[in-house]
C-alpha cells in the first residue's frame, strides 16, 4: 500500500513536469519514455504539437480523416502507434517515413480503401500491422515491400481484398500470424508460404478460394505434433467458408490428419455441400482435357487477321497452348494474342503462318491436342530489293498473282526502282512506288517492312491513297525502328 502511494506520487510529479502536451491529451513520462495518450477525445486531425520524442502515441477512437507527412515527422523514437477506430480514408505517401523504430501500427476500423506503393514506406522494423475492418480493395504490389522481412503479425481481415502482393507475403519470413479472413481472395500462388517457417496461425476463412496450393508448411497443420518444433510451431489453419472445389488438387489437404474445421465442398456438383473431411479420398478426382470446339481449317489473305479457336473441357479447367507450324510455343507478342478462352489471335498473318497449328489442352490429369490448318493466300510483292518474298504455297484463289505483277514490271526497269523509301525517321517513312500500266486492277495496297522489334515482316495497310503515283506516308509507332 505504501509503495503504491509512493508510485502514484512519483507519477504525479513527473506528470506535472511534462511540458508540450497537446490539449485534451495526457502525457506520461514513465521510465524516461514519453507516452502521449489522446484516445476518444473528438480529435479531427493529429495534433501538431505532439512531443517528437514520444515513444507511444494513442489516437484511437477519434474522428481523424487523413494522415499527412507532417503528422509523425521526426518521431524517430516512436514504437507504438494506435490510430484504430477513426475515419481515416487517406494516407499521404511517406507519412510514416521517419518511424524507423515503430514496432506496432494499429490502423484497424478505419475507412482505408487502398494502400499505395509508398503509404507504408520506411517502416522497416514494424512487427505488428493491424489493418482489419477497413474497406481495402487493393494493396499495391510495393506497399508491403519495406516491412516484409520484420513483420510478425499481419491482420488484413474484414476488408474487400481480391488479391494481395503475394511476392511480399512470401518474404515475410518472421511472420507468426496472418489473418486474411473475410476478404474476396480467390487465388493464392503456389509457394507463397514455403519460407514462412514460423507461421503459427493462418486464417483464410470466408474468402472465395476454390483451392489452396499444397505447401510443406501445411504438414504442421495436423493434429499430430510430430512435425513441430519450438522454432516451427504447430500451424492453425482455418479455411472454412470458402467454395472449395474438391478434385484431385485438394487431395493433399484431405490426407492431412485434421478434422477440426467446418470445410465443405462447393463443387463438383456430385460433392456439393458435403463435409470436406467425410468425402472419401477416391472421390477427389480430376478428368483429363477433351477438346470440345476448335477451328479445323482457315483461309486467310496475307496480312489480314486470323482467329484460331480451341476450347476444351476437363477438371481442373485445362490451359490452352498453341504451337506454330515451325514448332514454336506461341505466347502474347506483337503479332499473336492468346486469349483466356483459348482462342489464338494472329494480328497480321504472314506466309510463315502457312501450315498446321497445334492446340494443346493440358491439366494435371493429362493433355489433348488438335490441329488447325492455316492457308495463307499470298499477295503480289513489289520490292525495293530488300527481303525475298517466298513463293506462294497456296493456289486457292485467283487474287494470287505475284508472278504476273512482278513480270508485269516494265521490261528493262530494275526491280529496286519500283519501290523507294525516303525520309526515314524514327516514326515515319515516305514510300513511293510505281505500277505498270499493264498490271491488273489493284484494289488494295499493303506496306510491308522489317522492324527490329519483331522477328518477322510487318504489314500495314496505309489509310489514304491520294493517287496511284502519289507518295504515301505510313505512320505507326511500330515503324519506330525500321531496319
Ligand atoms: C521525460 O523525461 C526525460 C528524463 O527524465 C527528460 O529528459 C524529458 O525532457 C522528459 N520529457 C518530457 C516531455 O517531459
Ligand atoms: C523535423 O525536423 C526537421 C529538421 O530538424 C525540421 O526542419 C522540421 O521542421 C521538423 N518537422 C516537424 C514537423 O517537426
Ligand atoms: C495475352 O493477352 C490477352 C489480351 O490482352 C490477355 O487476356 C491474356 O491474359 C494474355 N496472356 C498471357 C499469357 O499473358
Ligand atoms: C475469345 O475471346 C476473344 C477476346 O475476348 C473474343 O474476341 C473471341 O470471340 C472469343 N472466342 C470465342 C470462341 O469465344
Ligand atoms: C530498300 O529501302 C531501304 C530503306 O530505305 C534501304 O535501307 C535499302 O537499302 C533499300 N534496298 C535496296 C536494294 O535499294
Ligand atoms: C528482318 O530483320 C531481322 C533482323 O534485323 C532479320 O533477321 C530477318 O532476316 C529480316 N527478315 C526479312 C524477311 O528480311
Amino acid at each position: 500500500m505504501e509503495s503504491l502511494l509512493c508510485r502514484l506520487l512519483v507519477m504525479g510529479a513527473t506528470l506535472a513536469m511534462a511540458h508540450a502536451c497537446p490539449k485534451y491529451c495526457t502525457c506520461q513520462n514513465l521510465s524516461e519514455s514519453l507516452g502521449t495518450l489522446c484516445p476518444a477525445k473528438g480529435l479531427l486531425f493529429v495534433p501538431p504539437d505532439i512531443d517528437r520524442s514520444t515513444v507511444e502515441l494513442r489516437l484511437g477512437g477519434n474522428y481523424i480523416l487523413r494522415i499527412t507527412q507532417q503528422d509523425f515527422a521526426n518521431m524517430t523514437d516512436l514504437v507504438d502507434l494506435t490510430l484504430s477506430r477513426n475515419t481515416i480514408g487517406y494516407l499521404q505517401p511517406f507519412s510514416f517515413g521517419d518511424l524507423e523504430t515503430l514496432r506496432s501500427l494499429h490502423l484497424d476500423n478505419n475507412r482505408l480503401t487502398e494502400l499505395g506503393p509508398d503509404d507504408l514506406r520506411g517502416l522497416v522494423n514494424l512487427q505488428h500491422l493491424i489493418l482489419n475492418n477497413n474497406q481495402l480493395g487493393r494493396v499495391h504490389d510495393k506497399a508491403l515491400e519495406d516491412l516484409a522481412p520484420a513483420l510478425e503479425d499481419l491482420d488484413l481481415s474484414f476488408n474487400n481484398l481480391p488479391s494481395l502482393p503475394w511476392a511480399s507475403v512470401r518474404r515475410m519470413v518472421n511472420l507468426h500470424q496472418l489473418s486474411l479472413d473475410h476478404n474476396l481472395l480467390d487465388f493464392i500462388p503456389e509457394g507463397t508460404f514455403s519460407d514462412l517457417e514460423r507461421l503459427a496461425r493462418l486464417d483464410l476463412t470466408s474468402n472465395r478460394l476454390r483451392k489452396l496450393p499444397p505447401d510443406t508448411i501445411f504438414a504442421r497443420a495436423q493434429d499430430s505434433p510430430v512435425l513441430t518444433t519450438p522454432y516451427a510451431p504447430q500451424l492453425s489453419l482455418s479455411l472454412g467458408g470458402n467454395p472449395l472445389h474438391c478434385n484431385c488438387e485438394m487431395l493433399w489437404l484431405r490426407r492431412l490428419e485434421r478434422d477440426d474445421d467446418l470445410e465443405t465442398c462447393a463443387s463438383p456438383p456430385t460433392l456439393k455441400g458435403r463435409y470436406f473431411w467425410y468425402v472419401r479420398e477416391d472421390e477427389f478426382t480430376c478428368t483429363p482435357p477433351l477438346i470440345t470446339q476448335h477451328t479445323h481449317r482457315i483461309l486467310v489473305l496475307e496480312g489480314q487477321t486470323a482467329s484460331l479457336r480451341c476450347e476444351a473441357s476437363g477438371d481442373p479447367a485445362p490451359a490452352i497452348h498453341w504451337i506454330s507450324p515451325d514448332d514454336r510455343l506461341l505466347g502474347n507478342s506483337s503479332r499473336t494474342t492468346l486469349y483466356p478462352n483459348g482462342t489464338l489471335g494472329i494480328g497480321i498473318t504472314t506466309s510463315k503462318d502457312y501450315g498446321a497449328f497445334t492446340c494443346i489442352a493440358a491439366n494435371v490429369a493429362g493433355e489433348s491436342t488438335a490441329s488447325v490448318e492455316v492457308s495463307i493466300i499470298q499477295l503480289p510483292h513489289l520490292s525495293n530489293g530488300t527481303g525475298q518474298p517466298a513463293q506462294p504455297k497456296s493456289r486457292l484463289s485467283d487474287i494470287t498473282g505475284t508472278s504476273r505483277v512482278t513480270k508485269g514490271a516494265p521490261k528493262g526497269q530494275a526491280p529496286e526502282k519500283v519501290v523507294s523509301v525516303a525520309e526515314v525517321t524514327a516514326e515515319s517513312a515516305l514510300v513511293r512506288w510505281t505500277v505498270s500500266a499493264t498490271a491488273p486492277k489493284v484494289k488494295m495496297y499493303q506496306l510491308q517492312y522489317n522492324c527490329s522489334d519483331d522477328e518477322v515482316l510487318i504489314y500495314r495497310t496505309p489509310l489514304h491513297y491520294a493517287a496511284m503515283q502519289e507518295p504515301q506516308r505510313g505512320r505507326n509507332p511500330r515503324e519506330a525502328s525500321i531496319t
